[in-house]
């Protein structure tokens, strides 16, 4: 087929519609099948499996396999969610991540290509692990101004590409995994309608959270990186505290913009970080921990995949009904935070 053919003639798509909601309607996930166990961790690294298991709350962790990147587990979760929405086309990819296939360009898409989503927009959204919470603003923001109609987030991160294999710390808490949403247009009292949204960010704070070299900072010196400094790096004990502030001031900003108060929040699904961080959320904001998902034992903190797994387990577990209003909430490196709410959509997770 020549150049011009491939090209043209561009499909007549009708204009859609402004200033509708998005509405969730579909919910898929992938995870690699490899298991990691924090005994194999404690076999290599200075840690125990009760530290991990006591500090994190986390038992086990997937990882992917040599040669599997943060696309391939992109392509699945998205295949999953169009599936769980019975839809074979949308008109936007977004793609948060931290760990992308290449630093250029963008993931989006090539995921969009390999799951046939031809002239689909897409791109890329790097919150780290707000970058889910970012991608779904961005999404519902693409339907608001008519620019989409349907449109397909995906939070999908290989932290296991970027932590140092020698830290105790970070080895142990992060997981590999892909979690997505198809969003529609449509009325804001749907069940599945979102916002309003709460984002933020505090770049004073960027050092807390971040792979030093690789980037211009460190390339434009033309010196050699520092050994180590291509690895994910965290201040474990401060993100602690102020992920804890954050996730529960976003939580509460966003019911203040929608005139609903704590006690009206059924579940809250926010970012698998640590155990210990969802129990200081739930004890700063007075809530009962019942309130609150915990999917972290089983996979660890996947970064932007974090809460569209959470969903995705408390959904087949049937802690998730429809009709439930569902505060989710997230808060990573930037340092970046985001709150949304909505009625639980009447959807089957894949
Ligand atoms: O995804 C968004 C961003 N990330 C997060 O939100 C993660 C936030 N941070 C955390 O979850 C926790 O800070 C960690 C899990 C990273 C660390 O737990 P902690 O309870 O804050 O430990 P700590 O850093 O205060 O360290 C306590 C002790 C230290 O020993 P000393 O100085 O008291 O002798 C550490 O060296 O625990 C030691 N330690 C470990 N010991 C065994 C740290 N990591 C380990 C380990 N195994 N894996």
């Amino acid at each position: 087929m020549t150049e011009a053919a491939r090209v043209l003639p561009f499909p007549e798509t009708p204009p859609p519609a402004r200033g509708a909601s998005a509405v969730l309607c579909g919910l898929g996930t992938w995870l690699p099948s490899r298991v990691v166990t924090n005994a194999d961790i404690a076999s290599r690294l200075d840690t125990s499996e009760e530290w991990i298991r006591g500090r994190t709350g986390i038992r086990e962790r997937r990882v992917v396999d040599p040669g599997v990147s943060t696309s391939d587990l992109a392509v699945e979760a998205g295949q999953r969610a169009l599936k769980s929405a019975d839809l074979d086309h949308v008109d936007a990819v977004v793609l948060a991540t931290t760990t992308p296939d290449h630093p250029c360009p963008a993931t989006a898409p090539e995921v969009a290509h390999r799951i046939g989503l031809e002239r689909a927009a897409a791109f890329d959204v790097n919150a780290v692990c707000t970058g889910f919470l970012y991608g779904l603003a961005s999404g519902a923001g693409l339907i608001a101004t008519g620019v989409a109609e349907r449109v397909l987030v995906i939070g999908a991160d290989t932290f296991s590409t970027i932590v140092d294999p020698a830290s105790r710390t970070t080895a142990a808490i992060f997981g590999d995994g892909a979690g997505a949403v198809v969003l529609r247009a449509g009325a804001p009292h749907e069940l599945g309608a979102l916002g309003p949204f709460d984002l933020g960010s505090d770049g004073q704070d960027a050092d807390l959270i971040t792979v030093p070299s690789g980037g211009s900072r460190q390339r434009s010196t033309h010196e050699p990186p520092e050994p180590g400094s291509e690895f994910f790096q965290m201040e474990g004990r401060t993100v602690f505290r102020k992920a804890i502030y954050q996730m529960s001031g976003s939580a509460q900003n966003v019911l203040r913009k929608a005139g609903l108060g704590l006690r009206d929040v059924d579940r809250f699904v926010i970012h698998q970080a640590n155990i210990r961080i969802v129990n200081g959320v739930a004890d700063m904001l007075g809530q009962p921990v019942a309130k609150f998902v915990r999917n972290i034992g089983e996979v660890g903190n996947t970064a932007a995949a974090s809460v569209p797994l959470a969903m995705a387990s408390a959904c087949e577990s049937g802690e998730l009904r429809a009709g439930q209003r569902v505060l989710l909430g997230a808060f990573g490196g930037g340092l970046t935070w985001g709150a949304t709410l909505l009625r639980w959509p009447d959807i089957e997770a894949m």
